[in-house]
């Protein structure tokens, strides 16, 4: 009965993790956080990334057979490099976070460890959906409307 109790309180913690945000309300808050023009990339195009990587959803997560590591958050940051789920081969942790940190609804981690994706050379095209979805494309709807 207790152990009963304890995991219905663990599975009501893990489905109040996390959110899904709403548009403008993520693209103030990528503002806020210092995103646009970071590293040459504009809100727009953060909040495209954003979009396809995630559909704006903070739990969202990713397993990727081929390197058995795992993506995880709004942007998808995977583990094989920029943070620790414990579970992935050869893993770095260029962040030095807990992947977790990554789910929380709270996104101040996750757009500090993006920076830090994006200083990398390769920049802003770390990220495949950017390079499928918002590369070369009109952007402005995904900020349209949004009081910034
Ligand atoms: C991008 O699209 C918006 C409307 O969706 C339009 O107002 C704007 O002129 C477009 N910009 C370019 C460079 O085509």
């Amino acid at each position: 009965m207790k152990a009963l109790l304890i995991l219905g309180l663990v599975l009501l913690c893990v489905t109040v993790q996390g959110k899904v945000y709403e548009r403008c309300e993520l693209a103030r808050t990528l503002k806020r956080l210092g995103m646009d023009g970071y590293r040459g990339v504009s809100l727009a195009n953060w909040m495209c990334l954003a979009k396809w990587e995630s559909g704006y959803d903070t739990r969202q997560t990713n397993y990727n057979p081929s390197s058995k590591s795992t993506d995880y958050g709004i942007f998808q940051i995977n583990s094989r490099y920029w943070c620790n789920d414990g579970k992935t081969p050869r893993a770095v942790n260029a962040c030095g976070i807990s992947c977790s940190v990554l789910l929380k609804d709270d996104i101040t981690q996750a757009v500090k460890c993006a920076k830090r994706v994006v200083r990398d050379p390769q920049g802003v095209r770390a990220w495949v959906a950017w390079r499928n979805r918002c590369q070369n494309k009109n952007v402005s709807q995904y900020v349209r409307g949004c009081r910034l």
